[in-house]
């Protein structure tokens, strides 16, 4: 039995969220296992009325799940910064959810911005550390709101925190099994503490335990050139929190778009979290015509977490048909179908 948390948040989230669930009913009647899904209010609306971002116990009361499937956080009449900060960064941070899997794969039949580029050149993971860097919120203002005013915002870099997602990266493309390639992305030439500690950690570690994997390195500036130039170069991309987040916007593109694109927030030992990485399209709100490829395939990867190979193995190539042989567009308003159809389609082929 598998006991999922659904946070289906704001804006479009519980629009795809639905759908995402549905695909993850319809798979655990195909292939024979046990889930049973307990929705939670979190996001902008509880916040409007209640006034708290989480309530009392939230997190602890997340840790009994074996998975969260998260839709949308965001809420036009909510501050930018309230309920990300609130709920978003405060799990990662509270249940170290350490890395954030953003697989950035091209489907047949969807279209990429990169003219000559198809599903056998944009097939690449990237491993995002996701506790620590700029994201940590270490620093502060002095003399705010006076001409002399400083603001300083520090990216904390820890051995153990840049250890355990460079091991993570590492096995995980061990087991991916395909170049064998991982690549380093940084900034050495001018971060010179931060990735410093990186390189060092990545190559000793590299030698030591993963012999059998090539180690590469791209400063963040040349890997969106390459991911545009040839992202057939990478197999799997290792990076801080902040470099990570920049690139994965820049593969969601490259993959097809944001209504597409999922990820991971894992702590291998223990609850994670899995999303849909675009934003809760509020303008899109109601109107079912938002994709759901995205939590779909966030549902997908919540699967194969989990352990139900074959299950995730059917979903995904359920996507794919249904990408490939039926929708018209990625875009919002523009698939040919409603939103609810699109997860009805992808039910009935992993039904199938
Ligand atoms: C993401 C998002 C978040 C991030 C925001 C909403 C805080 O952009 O998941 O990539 O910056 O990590
Ligand atoms: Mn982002």
């Amino acid at each position: 039995m598998h006991k999922i948390a659904v946070v289906a948040g704001d804006g479009t989230g519980p629009e795809v969220t639905a759908e995402a669930v549905k695909v993850l009913k319809t798979a655990a009647e195909k292939f024979d296992f046990k889930v049973e899904t307990t929705d939670l209010d979190y996001g902008g609306d509880r916040y409007l009325k209640t006034g708290e971002v989480l309530p009392d116990g939230a997190v602890e009361g997340l840790r009994q799940y074996d998975s969260i499937l998260l839709g949308a956080i965001g809420h036009p009449d909510v501050k930018p910064g309230i309920l990300e900060k609130g709920i978003l960064l405060h799990l990662r941070f509270e249940l170290d959810l350490y890395i954030n899997l953003r697989p950035v794969k091209l489907y047949p039949g969807v279209e990429t911005p990169l003219t000559d580029k198809g599903p056998e050149h944009i097939d690449f993971v990237v491993v995002r550390e996701n506790t620590e860097g700029l994201y940590a919120g270490a620093g502060g203002f002095l003399k705010k709101g006076t001409p002399d005013e400083i603001a300083v915002q520090e990216s904390i870099n820890t051995r153990k925190g840049v250890e355990r997602c460079l091991r993570y990266a590492f096995e995980f493309t061990r087991k991916r099994n395909q170049e064998k390639t991982l690549t380093l992305c940084g900034k050495t030439n001018v971060l010179t503490y931060a990735f410093d500690l990186w390189e060092r950690a990545f190559n000793e570690i590299g030698e030591a335990d993963y012999s059998d994997i090539k180690r590469d390195y791209a400063h963040v500036d040349a890997t969106c050139m390459w991911m545009v130039k040839n992202p057939e170069w990478f197999d799997v991309i290792v990076t801080d929190n902040m470099f990570g987040d920049i690139i994965t916007d820049l593969g969601a593109m490259i993959q097809g778009g944001m209504g597409i694109a999922a990820g991971g927030n894992i702590n291998p030992e223990s609850v994670s979290m899995f999303e849909p990485i675009g934003g809760s399209a509020p303008k899109y709100t109601g109107k079912g015509v938002i994709n759901p490829m995205a939590a779909i395939s966030a549902c997908q990867m919540m699967l194969s977490h989990l352990g139900e190979d074959a299950a995730a193995a059917k979903v995904e190539q359920a996507i794919v048909h249904v990408m490939s042989k039926k929708l018209k567009s990625m875009n919002a308003g523009k698939m040919g179908y409603s939103t609810a159809e699109v997860g009805d389609l992808v039910a009935e082929e992993v039904a199938r």
